[in-house]
């Protein structure tokens, strides 16, 4: 559904229904996702800018433009990228277009195992823990349930993380209200993962342990736009930001 949203061409006629249906009420679906992807590539550009060449991307999605070892890359050749998902559709499209025996791979596991993820990328030897990496939850967070405790999947992912390690999170919210996110929920109930859209101060919370880097966590399309960004066409529907882990 995603694919869909940002314009892709991997997506099957239940992903477009299905989208059709939520587009009803909430018109502006394609741009939250457009808004969501442009946030990320902003992140990372800051990231790497800042010295960061590690990055840890929990649900991948499907390739599109600007994928995180492009624009890391383009910055800070020889970045490394380990890309996760759990949908085998992702995985192969993933394979196919992202790997890059000796700076980016995929691997096949679930978020809501973060013992499994940390487990596999150090067998990869890839990344080095003993150094700063960027782990980005981003449009993932939001298809964990409460009780599979989103805040207890960061904290794992932070014990592991050097000095000078950052967290990217962009996450669904029900700042839109009203019929719009009954809609979404609905929706999703029969997708692959059900969605949980929380408020903007849970999902603030999942940076315990991390400092803000400015604007702080804010709707992402005020998350350091880019010059001459329409932020009075901009919407809520996700929140997020960039925290370094506190020393
Ligand atoms: C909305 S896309 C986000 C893609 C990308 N992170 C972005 O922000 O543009 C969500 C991705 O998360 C993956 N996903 C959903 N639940 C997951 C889980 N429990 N473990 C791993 N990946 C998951 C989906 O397969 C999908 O590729």
């Amino acid at each position: 559904m995603y694919d869909y949203y940002l314009g892709g061409k991997d997506h099957f006629q239940v992903d477009r229904d299905a989208a059709e249906k939520i587009l009803r009420d909430v018109p502006e679906l394609f741009q939250t996702a457009q808004e969501n992807r442009a946030f990320l590539r902003r992140a990372v550009r800051v990231l790497a800018r800042s010295g960061i060449d590690q990055f840890i991307d929990i649900g991948t999605g499907l390739p599109t433009e600007g994928n995180v070892h492009e624009i890391a890359q383009a910055i800070r050749p020889g970045s490394r990228v380990v890309y996760v998902d759990n949908d085998p559709v992702v995985l192969t499209h993933a394979r196919a277009l992202l790997v890059d025996e000796r700076s980016t791979t995929v691997i096949q596991a679930d978020a809501r195992e973060p013992d499994d993820i940390l487990g596999q990328i150090r067998a990869l030897r890839l990344i080095d823990f003993d150094r700063p990496v960027a782990v980005l939850f981003c449009a993932i967070l939001h298809f964990v349930s409460d009780d599979e405790d989103p805040a207890s999947i960061v904290r794992r992912f932070r014990a592991a993380m050097a000095p000078g390690s950052h967290l990217v999170i962009a996450h669904g919210t029900r700042s839109a209200g009203g019929r719009a996110v009954g809609t979404m929920t609905d929706a999703y109930r029969k997708a692959t993962a059900s969605v949980h859209l929380r408020d903007p101060e849970r999902i603030e919370s999942f940076f315990e342990g991390f400092e803000l880097l400015p604007p702080g966590a804010v709707h992402l399309p005020w998350w350091r736009p880019d010059p001459g960004a329409d932020l009075e066409r901009a919407t809520r529907w996700h929140f997020g930001g960039v925290g370094r882990l506190k020393e």
